[in-house]
């Protein structure tokens, strides 16, 4: 949504405006500037759009004029909204506040924040002697130039050979290094995906993906997860139906459900996707984790003949985000292909990050052994503090990954995430992992951050969450980025 938003559209997204919490003190026209706000606070109304005349806003919501009229007074006067006579009214921030691209923000550091917007671990121990050990390896490679598309050799042989021990043969001169898991999403789209191609997403999904979709102006259907996952003959019927150019899907532990994609699911989305001329992007960036011994069908790859999948994944989950190592999975000739764009973008990554991941995959089987252990525990006391303190929320537990998707007793999700920001505890709203500005009924909560403070999260989170009917307008704050 570039320009302009149209009436029916921004009513689509302002959606129960009329019956959010904290409504029934406040007049319409509050209500409405209120639900505005928090659109411009998600990024799901982005910045610098035209805001549809009064008059057809009034009309696509069956409203009074004058009640829009005030709404957009009050939104003027609180600096989310710059009118000119004659010429319109645009979306902004107060105080000049700046915006990617995309529409997410740049968050601020704060340490004091407990971040359950963020589902990713703090580094592992054995990072700092992996690299003291690569900074020993370096000299190896100082003699060259430094440049390596397709990443280092000896990173590219020990991501094959961990493809070859989950069952899918590999070579090196099938893997691409990238930098990080979004990197390796961005290479392929731009190698795959033409400017304004046919895409099928899973959803809810992850927001980055998302991100990275509309910077091709792809074009977007979703398969609705249902609370047990993938429905095959919906999947396989929306593969057939619209032919999309491309399918994103998360098939382990998906982000932000947890779900894990049965072996005979995998099998038919592959024959699918061949059928129609579909290609499939696999993002395994949770493969290495699942949880109370649950045991991974093969890999998506397993099934494909046709080089149709191409597999993406990264150090980030199962290791560190910081380290900023992805890879891309597809055939040798796709990565030549690859390469070939990557140059234009950012040349190669850096050789002492991809030292340092060598020795972290080297001590795989410790490492992501003693994540596995922390993760349980730490999901385990999320449930825990969710089961006495929340009682009314539903949640799934997830077998593997970092994340559990929690159904609220209300669709009540973006106005917990902006009352969780003043008892500091972020939190990624269930919209951010949709479209259209639905699953306000839902919330991801991430088990990534040690179990005492995940439990005073929770604490935080139902405090704000009893108080949500009684408060009046929250102040505003500087919504951050998702990961
Ligand atoms: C499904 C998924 N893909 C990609 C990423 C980005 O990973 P990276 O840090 O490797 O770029 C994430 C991180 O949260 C993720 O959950």
């Amino acid at each position: 949504m570039t320009g302009q938003v149209r009436g029916v559209q921004l009513a689509r997204l302002l959606g129960q405006w009329h019956a959010l919490p904290g409504r029934r003190r406040s007049p319409d026209y509050a209500a409405l500037a209120g639900t505005v706000r928090g659109l411009l606070a998600d990024g799901r109304l982005p910045l610098g759009v035209r805001l549809p005349a009064e008059r057809e806003l009034a009309e696509a919501l069956r409203i009074s004029r004058t009640t829009v009229t005030a709404a957009y007074r009050q939104l003027r006067e609180t600096g989310h909204l710059a009118s000119r006579r004659g010429a319109g009214s645009w979306t902004m921030l107060p105080g000049n506040h700046r915006v990617a691209s995309t529409g997410l923000w740049t968050p601020l550091d704060d340490r004091e924040m407990l971040d359950l917007g963020v589902a990713a671990l703090a580094a592992p121990p054995q990072l700092l002697t992996a690299a003291r050990a690569a900074t020993e390896d370096l000299p190896r490679y100082l003699g060259g130039a430094g440049y390596h598309p397709t990443g280092i050799i000896e990173l590219r042989e020990a991501v094959a050979d961990a493809y070859a021990a989950r069952g899918l043969p590999t070579s090196a001169d099938q893997i691409m290094v990238t930098s990080g898991t979004q990197h390796a999403l961005d290479l392929v789209l731009r190698l795959a995906l033409a400017p304004g191609g046919s895409v099928l997403v899973e959803s809810p999904t992850y927001p980055n993906a998302l991100a990275a979709l509309a910077g091709r102006r792809a074009r977007i259907t979703t398969h609705g997860l249902a609370a047990d996952g993938w429905e095959p003959d919906l999947l396989l019927g929306s593969l057939r139906q619209t032919r999309p150019k491309l399918a994103y899907l998360i098939p382990e532990f998906q982000n932000p459900t947890g779900h894990l994609m049965p072996a005979s699911l995998r099998e038919r989305v592959v024959a699918a996707a061949h059928a129609v001329g579909t290609d499939l992007v696999i993002d395994e960036s949770f493969v290495d984790l699942p949880l109370d011994g649950t045991e991974l069908p093969p890999p998506v790859g397993v099934y494909d003949r046709h080089s149709r999948v191409i597999s993406i994944g990264g150090m980030s989950k199962p290791y560190w985000g910081g380290l900023r190592i992805g890879w891309v999975r597809a055939s040798a000739p796709q990565v030549q292909r690859l390469a070939a764009v990557r140059v234009g973008v950012d040349m190669a990554s850096p050789v002492l990050d991809q030292l340092v991941a060598v020795h972290l995959l080297a001590d795989a089987d410790a490492i992501v052994a003693e994540r596995r252990v922390q993760l349980a525990v730490q999901r385990d006391a999320l449930l825990g503090a969710l089961a006495q303190r929340l009682p009314d929320w539903r949640v799934t537990v997830p077998r593997g990954g970092v994340t559990l998707w929690a159904e609220l007793d209300g669709p009540v999700s973006s106005a917990l995430a902006r009352a969780a920001e003043e008892v500091g505890v972020r939190l990624a709203p269930g919209p951010r992992f949709g479209l259209d500005g639905t699953m306000e009924r839902f919330l991801r909560l991430p088990f990534t951050l040690p179990a005492a403070d995940l439990v005073e999260a929770v604490g935080r989170i139902a405090a704000v969450r009893y108080d949500l009917d009684r408060t009046g307008r929250q102040r505003w704050r500087e919504p951050a980025v998702i990961a």
